[in-house]
């Protein structure tokens, strides 16, 4: 008897009409017409299931806290930081828990299973720490939560961060962390990066860094990373996040980049929504888009990641926990508008962030953990262009979030009463082998 059987399931790889099986909270089989009885059943009809999204940036110290202690007027990254400065010394590590928590009942709702969320460690308090390191425990059934120690205002420049950001990895959080851009000169943000991927290599942990969140083009910090990453033999654990200086830079010199960050097996994590909000501020026009290189990136093999990094806080008022939202960002920004590319945005989102994440069993293979979701759409493009409903949430094999089919109801004479986004979208493929036409 197995725990849960999906039927008819399309996968992102575009396999349909398959059955996945799943017992003791693992996938036991993936194949169609699978015969076999189950406590539950879900009938996908033909709809997508996918691995859980994957968040790998996210502040989850700071998220639901928008409008405390007021709004950030001038919308740059600068006056967000202020202003969590503001906020810091007011909250307690109680209201970032029941915060934090409230947020991951929104993620798990949206299909997220796995959040890497950096918590500020320049509070000699460590209340960001200490509640987030509860979170983790607390959510550990349906989410996994990884946690890196990052110095917000910089760990050279901010008194006591260093050892802040020692005692936070001494208590049990997951990966270093960085700022290089916001510390005072170029050359104490290389110093920085130096010392971080040492305390990572003599630790045996993962880096994932803020790098170079700025519209300066002689913003270079993601060189020395990846050096200090070969230095240290740490390739495949280091992540460059943001690194929206890449946009702006002279051409000839990203030509000799990228190929080093991919010599160094760097990974790259732009955050969409919050990239093409923050940055270009000190543009006229025309404006510079706040997206790293991402195609670029992609051609020269480097797992690209797309993260979230706020919900509702000091640098950002929106947000709602959705992936989706985040992909289709993604690729508009970085007009990903072929059929492969928008597909890899879905990758970008689930897969992608998962490696970066390191995380193990994910997938939908057999011996894969029976985590999942099932989606009110046919295919990952149409997964993103409708930013679909999650039916389904499953995490090892037991349901843990469900949500009615999005359908609208027309009142119009002579027109269809009932309206399911999904089926209206022409079914052939343009590049299928039936020559199908669009
Ligand atoms: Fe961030």
């Amino acid at each position: 008897m197995l725990d849960l059987l999906v039927r008819r399931a399309t996968l992102p790889d575009g396999r349909r009409e398959i059955d996945i099986a799943c017992l003791d909270g693992r996938i036991v089989e993936v194949a169609p017409g699978i015969e076999a009885e189950a406590r539950e059943v879900i009938e996908a009809g033909g709809d997508l299931v996918s691995p859980p999204f994957v968040d790998a940036h996210f502040h989850m110290d700071a998220t639901l806290s928008l409008g405390r202690p007021r709004m950030n007027v001038s919308g740059t990254l600068l006056e967000g930081i202020a202003l969590w400065g503001e906020l810091k010394p007011l909250q307690t590590a109680d209201e970032i828990r029941t915060r934090a928590l409230a947020y991951c009942d929104l993620a798990v709702s949206q299909g997220i299973g796995a959040i890497r969320s950096h918590v500020d460690v320049c509070d000699d308090t460590l209340k960001g720490v200490e509640a987030l390191l509860a979170v983790r425990a607390e959510v550990a059934d349906y989410l996994d939560l990884q946690l890196v120690a990052f110095p917000q205002d910089g760990v050279l420049r901010a008194p006591g961060a260093m050892d802040n950001l020692i005692r936070a990895l001494d208590m049990g959080v997951d990966v270093v962390g960085g700022i290089p851009h916001f510390e005072r000169s170029m050359e104490e943000g290389h110093e920085s990066v130096r010392l971080l991927c040492r305390i990572a290599a003599e630790r045996g942990l993962m880096v994932d860094m803020h790098c170079d969140e700025s519209d300066d083009p002689m913003s270079r910090h993601v060189e020395v990373l990846a050096r200090e990453t070969l230095r240290h033999g740490l390739q495949g654990r280091v992540t460059g996040s943001h690194l929206t200086s890449m946009h702006s830079m002279d051409n000839y010199y990203v030509s000799k980049l990228i190929p080093l960050m991919a010599e160094a097996g760097l990974h790259a994590l732009p955050n969409p929504l919050i990239n093409i909000m923050l940055q270009g501020r000190h543009d006229t026009y025309p404006k510079r888009r706040g997206q790293t290189r991402v195609p670029e990136l992609k051609a020269a093999g480097i797992t690209v990641g797309f993260g979230q990094d706020c919900v509702m806080d000091p640098w950002y008022s929106l947000g709602r926990a959705c992936m989706l939202d985040v992909a289709h960002m993604g690729l508009h920004v970085g007009q990903l508008s072929a059929r492969a590319d928008m597909a890899w945005c879905f990758e970008a989102v689930t897969a992608n962030p998962a490696r970066i994440m390191g995380l193990e069993g994910y997938g939908l293979e057999r011996g894969c953990r029976a985590d999942f979701v099932h989606l009110q759409a046919r295919d990952p493009i149409e997964a993103i262009r409708l930013r679909a409903r999650r039916l389904h949430v499953v995490r090892e094999g037991k349901v843990i979030a469900r949500a009615g089919r999005d359908v609208a109801t027309l009142c119009l004479p002579g027109r269809p009463e009932r309206l399911d986004p999904a089926d209206y979208a022409p079914r052939a493929e343009p590049e299928s082998s039936e020559g199908g036409s669009a």
